[in-house]
């Protein structure tokens, strides 16, 4: 009996590094998803689309920039995650108090919420914007247009003096987004918007030549001054 209880004491310490490891592999994604404000690059360097030099070029063009994006089901995320990966910008997640549903229960409470009028609140501080010149700024499309928290956060946010970069992914097509964000961008100027479509079914390099090329066309209109 004794042996048995404490054979069973020894299993427990055997797997209990076994046991730290896969618990924290199951909170850090949980940490990760409810970051809001500044958050950490999740790209490690510049993917291989570029050399080296053209790589540096846009990093300095860019100079401080700021990030900033609203994701629910990570594909706006994963885009700025690339972006960021081409201008070492400074990431800051738009997030809500209000939890939204994951999976199939998402886009009808969405649109329960649309129907009912229902607007969330915003999470956390804004951001800083003093010391950057270029903010993108990205969103998905909700029903054709963007959504209520991204709606808010620029209808708070005073851009004077700012070049203002919008990124967009989509299911099918962009809708009114671009067009709504154009307009409630308060002061600042807007450069050249992007639009993903289907995300997740496009390859990753196929995005990342796609951004780089995105962000090279802005950097060559402004050196040119078109
Ligand atoms: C509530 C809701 C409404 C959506 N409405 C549209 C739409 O009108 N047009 C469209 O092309 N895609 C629509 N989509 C698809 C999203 O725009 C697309 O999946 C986007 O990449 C999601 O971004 P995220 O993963 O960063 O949250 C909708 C998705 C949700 C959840």
């Amino acid at each position: 009996m004794y042996l048995k209880e404490t054979m069973n004491f020894k299993n427990i310490f055997s797997i209990l590094p076994l046991i730290l490891i896969s618990s924290l592999l199951f909170i850090a994604p949980l940490f990760a998803q409810s970051a809001t404000g500044h958050v950490m690059p999740a790209e490690q360097g510049p993917p291989p689309v570029l050399t080296e030099e053209e790589n540096a070029a846009l990093t300095a063009f860019y100079g401080k920039n700021l990030i900033i994006f609203y994701s629910v089901t990570g594909n706006t995320q994963d885009l700025a995650n690339i972006i960021q990966s081409f201008t070492k910008g400074d990431l800051y997640r738009i997030d809500t108090v209000e939890t939204y549903p994951t999976g199939e229960d998402l886009i009808p409470y969405a649109k329960k919420e649309r129907d009912e009028l229902r607007v969330p609140t915003l999470k956390g501080d804004p951001p800083n914007l003093a010391d950057y010149e270029y903010i993108f700024f990205g969103t998905p499309v909700w029903f054709h247009d963007i959504p209520p928290a991204t709606l808010l956060f620029l209808g708070q946010t005073d851009f004077k003096g700012k070049k203002i970069i919008p990124f967009v992914t989509a299911g099918g097509g962009p809708g009114d987004s671009i067009a709504t964000i154009t307009a409630n961008v308060r002061n600042g100027q807007v450069l050249n918007p992007k639009l993903l479509t289907r995300y997740t079914s496009l390859a990753k390099d196929e995005i990342q030549k796609d951004v780089a090329f995105w962000l090279s066309t802005i950097m060559n209109s402004a050196s040119t001054g078109h």
